[in-house]
């Protein structure tokens, strides 16, 4: 079984994003899975440019010569596929966006209409991998995912039992501000790695994730006013350095 993550953080290895997706992968390697993240940031993937030759020229094909063919390939050969975003502007990044508009050569053109009055177009490939989603956010509270979990709904509105998992981590700096230290915030850190891993397993063994895994990730990692403190400390200490 395969396992893929597409990491739509800039930062790329030094995201907060790779600081949840490595925990999730590992537990799915310790269930056996074959597990992989991939950059976004590192690979060459340009822009859609809604030509639609992938519909009606040379269908299914794209006109763009990147990485996209290879990336999609490693897509549909994987049983699970996991698409990471940091909150930018309350939605996801430019990067995860263009990677996911990309997609387009794999839908069929004609629009159909489902029982429920909403439109579609017919996927050109038989089976679609499960999808997961990592989102983190620099703010504390929940109302910065808002955006994601209303596109995500409709996402699984379309496509029912398709989402095995959504992640959204609050006061993602947090992951990286405590790293080394020894406090209570990177004890609750190592708690929700844990967590994570076990979604891993989970998805791998079971095919979903407990109610129980999914609440022990979304323990909180600080109060609001701890992650302000820090937050607001380190910008501190950033400017100060930056004075002559
Ligand atoms: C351009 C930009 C826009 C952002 N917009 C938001 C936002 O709307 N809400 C939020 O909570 N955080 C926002 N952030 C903060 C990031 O979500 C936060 O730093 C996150 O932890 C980065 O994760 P990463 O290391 O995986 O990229 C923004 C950051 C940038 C650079």
């Amino acid at each position: 079984m395969r396992v893929t993550v597409f990491n739509g953080s800039p930062r790329g290895r030094n995201s907060n994003s790779h600081r949840i997706i490595e925990p999730l992968l590992d537990g799915a390697r310790e269930a056996g899975a074959e597990a992989e993240e991939v950059f976004l940031i590192e690979r060459n993937i340009q822009q859609c440019r809604g030509c639609f030759h992938c519909w009606g020229v040379t269908p299914g094909q794209c006109v763009l010569d990147d990485d996209m063919a290879e990336l999609i390939n490693l897509y549909l050969e994987s049983e699970y596929v996991g698409l990471a975003t940091p909150v930018y502007g309350m939605y996801m990044t430019g990067l995860l966006k263009n990677f996911m508009d990309r997609f387009l050569p794999l839908a069929t053109p004609h629009i159909q209409r489902s029982d429920d009055g909403t439109f579609y177009h017919e996927g050109r490939v038989k089976r679609f991998p499960r999808q997961f989603f990592i989102v983190n956010s620099g703010f504390p509270g929940e109302h910065n995912f808002e955006v994601l979990q209303a596109f995500l709904s409709v996402a699984k509105r379309m496509n029912p039992g398709s989402v095995v998992l959504e992640v959204y981590r609050n006061c993602g700096e947090a992951l990286q501000m405590t790293e080394g230290e020894n406090s209570p915030v990177a004890a609750r850190i190592a708690r929700f790695r844990e967590a994570l891993r076990k979604a891993g397993r989970e998805m791998v063994t079971r095919g979903e994730v407990s109610l129980e895994t999914v609440e022990q990730i979304h323990l909180p990692l600080a109060t609001d006013e701890e992650y302000m403190a820090a937050a607001n400390r380190h910008w501190d200490d950033q400017i100060g350095q930056a004075q002559p």
